[in-house]
C-alpha cells in the first residue's frame, strides 16, 4: 500500500494534471479532495487534449477508480456533462468514477449569490464564478446546505428545498432588488433528474478508500488551485474556500494525512496567478507578456490572461513545508527559453527590512518587494531534450539553484505539455 499526493505549491495552474496522469498507472485509486469546477486539469495524450474541470485526472484510465471526495463542492450538471463528454470522446465512464455522498451540492444560486457579492464588493476576489465560494459557505453554515447523498431520495429534497430556495431567494434580493430567483420546485425536478443518472456513481467514498486501504491498494491524491490558495495557509482572502495544500486530504476524503508516504509539490519554472491578491514577483511589462505568451497563460476555467512573474522561493518555501513536501516536480522549463535572464525572489524587503519568511498578512505582502537573485538564461529551446545531461548548462543551473533554495530534490521536469517530454532527474 503506497499513498501519494500531487500538490501545487504556488496559486494554481502548476501543470498538476500531467504528473497525476503519469502517476495514475501506479495506483489504484485517484481521489479529488477540494474545490470544484473552479479547477481546469489539461492532459495531453498523444494527438488527444482533455480539459477536465471537476472529474479526476484519473477517469482518463477506466482501471483505476476515480473519486470525489467529501471535502469537493459538486455541481451536478458539470458533472453529466463531462462524463459525456469524455464518452464522446471514447473514453469508458463507468463505475470507475464515484462520487461521495457527503461531497455539498452546488445549486444555481450559489453562481447567484457570488455573482453579486463580486459585482458589488470594493474588494472583490476575482472568482472563477462557479459558486464555489457561497456552497462552501453553506456547508460551514449548515442549515441552507445539501449533500449528493440527499439528492437520492425525492421526497428529502423537495422538502430541504422547499425551506432553502425562499431564504435563499430572500438573501438573494437583500444583495441586489436586480437578484435572479429561482423555483424550489423547479430546482428539485432538475437535480432529481440529474440524481437518476449519478446514481451508479454515489457511494460512501470514505469506507471505499479505507477498504481500498485495508486491503493494500495504492492511492493518489490529487489536489486542485494551488497550496497558497488555501483558505488556511494562503494569502488570504485573496483564496479559494478549501483546503488546497495537503492539509485537505485528511478532512476532504477521510484518510488521515499520515499515511500519505510521498508528496509531490508541483511548481511552474515562474510563478502565475488568476484573479486578484498580492503578487510580490508579478512582471507588468514585456517579459511577462512574452511569458504568457509562451506559456499560453490563461484560465483554463473562465479564459482569463494569468499575470506572470519570477519564481518566488520565498512563498514557496513556506508552502512546501506546509504541505510537507518530499520532492517536487518543475513544469513548464521551456516556457523561460525565451529570456536572457532569469531571476528568482529569494528573500523581500518589508518596510525597509530583509525577511526570508512569508507574511502571514496578504496586506503585508502587498507591501512586499521582491529581493531577486539573477541567473543567465538559455536561450535555447529544450522542448525536445530528454536526458538531464543534455540540457544547457544554464538550465542545470536554474534548476540546482531552485531545489537548493527550496532544500528539497527535484525528481521531475517537464518540458512541454507531452508524456514524452518529462526529464527524470532520480
Ligand atoms: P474561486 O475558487 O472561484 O472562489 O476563486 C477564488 C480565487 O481562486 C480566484 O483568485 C480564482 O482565480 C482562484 N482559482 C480558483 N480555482 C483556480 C484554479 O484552478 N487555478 C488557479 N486559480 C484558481
Amino acid at each position: 500500500m503506497a499513498c501519494t499526493c500531487v500538490v501545487g505549491l504556488q496559486w494554481g495552474d502548476e501543470a498538476k494534471g500531467k504528473i497525476v496522469d503519469i502517476l495514475t498507472d501506479q495506483h489504484d485509486f485517484v481521489v479529488r479532495y477540494n474545490g470544484g469546477a473552479n479547477a481546469g486539469h489539461t492532459v495531453v495524450h498523444g494527438d488527444r487534449t482533455f480539459k477536465l474541470s471537476l472529474l479526476p485526472t484519473g477517469v482518463l484510465k477506466p482501471h483505476v477508480r476515480s473519486v470525489i471526495g467529501n471535502g469537493v463542492v459538486f455541481y451536478p450538471p458539470r458533472f453529466l456533462e463531462e462524463v459525456a463528454n469524455l464518452r464522446t470522446a471514447g473514453v469508458r465512464v463507468g463505475e470507475n468514477l464515484v462520487v461521495s455522498d457527503h461531497a455539498h451540492v452546488i445549486f444555481p444560486y450559489h453562481m447567484e449569490e457570488e455573482r453579486l457579492n463580486e459585482a458589488g464588493a470594493e474588494q472583490s476576489i476575482g472568482t472563477t464564478g462557479r459558486g464555489i465560494g457561497p456552497c462552501y459557505q453553506d456547508k460551514v453554515g449548515r442549515i441552507a446546505a445539501v449533500r449528493v447523498g440527499e439528492l437520492l431520495y425525492p421526497d428529502h429534497l423537495r422538502e430541504r428545498l422547499g425551506v432553502i430556495v425562499p431564504r435563499k431567494n430572500r438573501l438573494l434580493r437583500g444583495l441586489s432588488p436586480d437578484a435572479k430567483q429561482f423555483d424550489a420546485d423547479a430546482l428539485c425536478r432538475d437535480y432529481l433528474g440529474y440524481a437518476e443518472q449519478m446514481r451508479p456513481h454515489v457511494v460512501n467514498a470514505t469506507q471505499l478508500l479505507h477498504d481500498g486501504l485495508r486491503a493494500g491498494k495504492n492511492i493518489l491524491f490529487e489536489a486542485a488551485q494551488g497550496s497558497l490558495l488555501d483558505v488556511d495557509h494562503g494569502t488570504y482572502p485573496y483564496v479559494t474556500s478549501s483546503n488546497s495544500s495537503t492539509a485537505g486530504v485528511w478532512s476532504g476524503s477521510g484518510v488521515p494525512s499520515r499515511k500519505l508516504d510521498r508528496v509531490i509539490g508541483v511548481i511552474k519554472a515562474y510563478s502565475t496567478r488568476v484573479g486578484r491578491g498580492p503578487f510580490p514577483t508579478e512582471l507588468n511589462d514585456d517579459i511577462g507578456e512574452r511569458i504568457r505568451r509562451t506559456g499560453r497563460e490563461y484560465g483554463t476555467v473562465t479564459g482569463r490572461p494569468r499575470r506572470c512573474g519570477w519564481f518566488d522561493a520565498v512563498a514557496v518555501r513556506y508552502t512546501a513545508a506546509i504541505g510537507a513536501a518530499d520532492e517536487m516536480a518543475l513544469m513548464l522549463l521551456d516556457v523561460l527559453s525565451e529570456v536572457d535572464e532569469v531571476r528568482i525572489a529569494v528573500a523581500y524587503e518589508l518596510d525597509g527590512k530583509r525577511i526570508d519568511y512569508f507574511p502571514s498578512d496578504a496586506f503585508l505582502l502587498e507591501r512586499c518587494k521582491p529581493i531577486y537573485e539573477t541567473l543567465p538564461g538559455w536561450r535555447v529551446d529544450v522542448s525536445g531534450v530528454k536526458r538531464q545531461a543534455d540540457l544547457p548548462a544554464a538550465t542545470r543551473r536554474y534548476i540546482d539553484r531552485l531545489s537548493e533554495l527550496l532544500q528539497l530534490p527535484i525528481s521531475i521536469v517537464s518540458v512541454g505539455p507531452d508524456r514524452d517530454q518529462t526529464i527524470y532527474l532520480r
